[in-house]
Order: structure tokens, then sequence, then C-alpha cells
């Protein structure tokens, strides 16, 4: 079966042309073709995204995003029309995202389902990052169930159990910030230009091959509190009260950075700890554009590894982290070689807090 998938949630415009299979015990991938722009040097001067930037350069951008991916997977398409090119479906996220972004996406795709004849499926953006993580080479399977994720993105932290295939339970979320924004909100009083996560990361890094470390001290909100909820928005205010009025070396800055990194570092041991205890996890995976931060990635792997030896622990391709529509189209095969395609087109409404 073959999907088109588009994803324009955010600040990136994907399309991606999958292929995909059951086996035996999951599902197996081939990406035949896939394109991707990054907006994030547009939003920059805004310091975060800007919805009706995105919305515009979504709209510019997604006719050329698919004739790039088309084209890269040595399909040929003189009409907008993907008829006579063995796609069986076209696969569009719906949410959860920002909405003006998320409508251009929908429309664009409706438009090209009914123009080519073609079943339109929409698909929740986290159900994306969570199966993707879990991809090995291509692979979607020997997947052990119950599975932990902890999905770490620009608007989402939270926990969730999958006991099986898209049967999900939220275990734990944050109250109020998600992680991603607390660094991006960090990385812009550090001065660091926007998304400030990688660019906090590589000074955290420094610091650490350095050994330096900063003469403050940030909270580590919520490690006492019993639920795996969590909160970041107490240390972000705790970053803005700790720089105000100060200029800071570019040492002090990544020793600063470090001690974020740490702070959040922290949060994430004790919580995911806290989830694992909690639940018969066999599994446990990290998704969304957080996943990419190393430091997070080891620290997670090593406890995981030392203090619950059973649990496997799965960390998604650099390449996939961050928002794209490789995954959107995994999610659409997965759930589509499972239920089928959808046999009549009702129209898609974006749903910008859409829940697993
Ligand atoms: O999943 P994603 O691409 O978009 C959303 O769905 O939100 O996540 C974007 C977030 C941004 O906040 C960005 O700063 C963060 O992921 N990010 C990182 C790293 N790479 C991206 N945060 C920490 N360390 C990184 N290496
Ligand atoms: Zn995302």
């Amino acid at each position: 079966m073959r999907v088109l998938a588009i994803e324009t949630s955010c600040d990136e415009t994907g399309v991606a042309l999958v292929e995909g299979e059951r086996t035996p015990s999951g599902f197996r991938f081939n990406v035949l073709g896939s394109a991707l722009l990054s907006q994030a040097a547009l939003h920059a001067q805004y310091g975060g995204v800007f919805p009706t930037l995105a919305k515009r350069e979504h709209e510019k951008n997604l006719p050329l995003i698919l004739s790039q991916a088309l084209q890269n997977a040595g399909i040929r398409s003189e009409s907008a029309s993907l008829q006579h090119t063995n796609i069986d479906c076209v696969a569009v996220t719906h949410g959860p995202g920002l909405e003006p972004a998320l409508w251009t996406g929908i429309t664009f795709a409706q438009k090209l389902a009914e123009e080519s004849h073609l079943p339109l499926m929409g698909v929740n953006h986290m159900e994306g990052h969570l199966l993707s993580s879990l991809v090995v080479d291509g692979n979607l399977e020997e997947v052990e169930f119950p599975v932990l994720g902890l999905l770490i993105s620009g608007g989402h932290t939270e926990f969730v159990l999958m006991r099986d295939w898209f049967v999900y339970e939220i275990i734990g979320t944050t109250l109020d910030d998600a992680v991603g924004e607390a660094f991006d909100k960090v990385a812009r009083l550090l001065e660091l230009p926007y998304p400030g996560g990688p660019q906090i990361s590589k000074l955290a890094d420094g610091a650490r091959s350095k050994k330096q470390s900063s003469d403050v001290a940030l909270p580590r909100p919520m490690l006492g509190a019993q639920s795996c909820d969590m909160s970041f928005s107490g240390l972000k205010t705790a970053a803005l009260y700790a720089l105000r009025g100060k200029t800071l070396s570019d040492d002090e800055k990544a020793a600063f950075a470090r001690e974020f990194e740490d702070a959040v570092g922290d949060v994430f041991i004790s919580k995911t700890r806290k989830a694992l205890l909690q639940t018969d996890a066999h599994t446990f995976v990290i998704g969304g554009g957080v996943a990419a931060n190393r430091y997070l990635r080891e620290r997670l792997t090593h406890m995981v590894h030392d203090e619950f030896p059973t649990v496997s622990v799965r960390l998604p391709e650099l390449s996939i982290t961050g928002d794209n529509a490789i995954m959107i189209g995994q999610a659409a095969l997965a759930r589509a070689l499972t239920y089928g395609l959808p046999t009549e087109n009702a129209p898609l409404k974006a749903v910008g807090n859409l829940s697993l």
C-alpha cells in the first residue's frame, strides 16, 4: 500500500510518499520519496512560530514540496492529479498543532484526494511522532507491549502508555508549558536564535566538556509529586529571574544552558522512573523534536538500562525527531493496513488540541 502524506501542523512543510506492508509482527515501511522545508529562519525574527506567517508559507510552498517529493520518488506529475501513480491514499495531519497551519495542509490534501479520486485520511501528529520513533531500519516490528512513550516537543510533553497498537492512555503530562517551549524561551533569554533547543544543547555540551558549572541553581519542578505530571513554567520563570539585568559572558551562558538542561534531565529521569514503576511497560521510547537532544537521550537510556534491565529502549533516528511527513505516512499506513482505507471522504477538520 502506498500513501502520500502531508504535514503542516507547525513550521515545517512536509510531503512524503511511503509504501508499507503488514508483517507477522508489525509493519514494514519504505520511503519512496520525501521533501521537507523548514520555516524556522523566517520565524526566528519573532522568537517563535507566528501562525499567520506559517499559514502563508505552507500555502506558498505545498505545491513545490509535493512536486519535489514526487520527483524524489521518480514520479512525473504534470498535473495536480495523482491518478496513474499507484498511490492508494492521501494522508494529512489534522491535529494537534496550530489551526491556521493545519488547515492549509487539510485543504491542499482534500483537493488532491478529490481530483485524484483517492481516499483521504486524517492523522494524529503525536501518533506520527510515537510510531515513527519505534521504527528501526524502516521496520515497525517486534514491539513488546506495553510501550511507554515520552513525547517531548514544542507543543507537548506527555507520557503515553500504549498497551497495543492504537490503544493509548496518557499517564502524565505537563500542567503548563511544553519542554520544547521552555528550551526555546530560555534560549531567547540567553539571546540565542530560534529554535533554541539545539542551541542550548550545544552550549550545555560545551560547558560539560570543559567542566564548567553555573553558580545559579534552577528548580526541578514537581519531583516530589507522586504523579507522572510535570511542570516547566516555574523553571522558565526561575531562569527569567536569574538572568534579569545580568550580562553573561559566553562561558557563563554555556554554564547556565547546562544547568537548565540538567534540570530538565533530572525531571525526566525521575518521572520516567515513576512511570516505569507504575506500569508494566516492556518498551520505552522517546519521540518529538526534543528527542533529538543528545544528553537527554543518553541519560534516559542509561537510567533504563541500569534500573529496568528487562525494558528495551528505542530511540528515534535523528532524521525523524523533528516534524516531517514520513512519520505521518507511517502512522497512516499502520492504521490503513490494520483497519482498511477510508471508504468515504468525510470532510476533515483541523483540531488544534487533538489528543491521542
Ligand atoms: O516536534 P517538533 O519538531 O515540533 C512540534 O511538534 O512542536 O519539536 C520542536 C521543538 C522545539 O522547541 C525545538 O527547540 C526542540 O524541539 N528541539 C530541541 C532539540 N532539537 C529540537 N530541544 C532540545 N534539544 C535539541 N537538540
Ligand atoms: Zn511535532
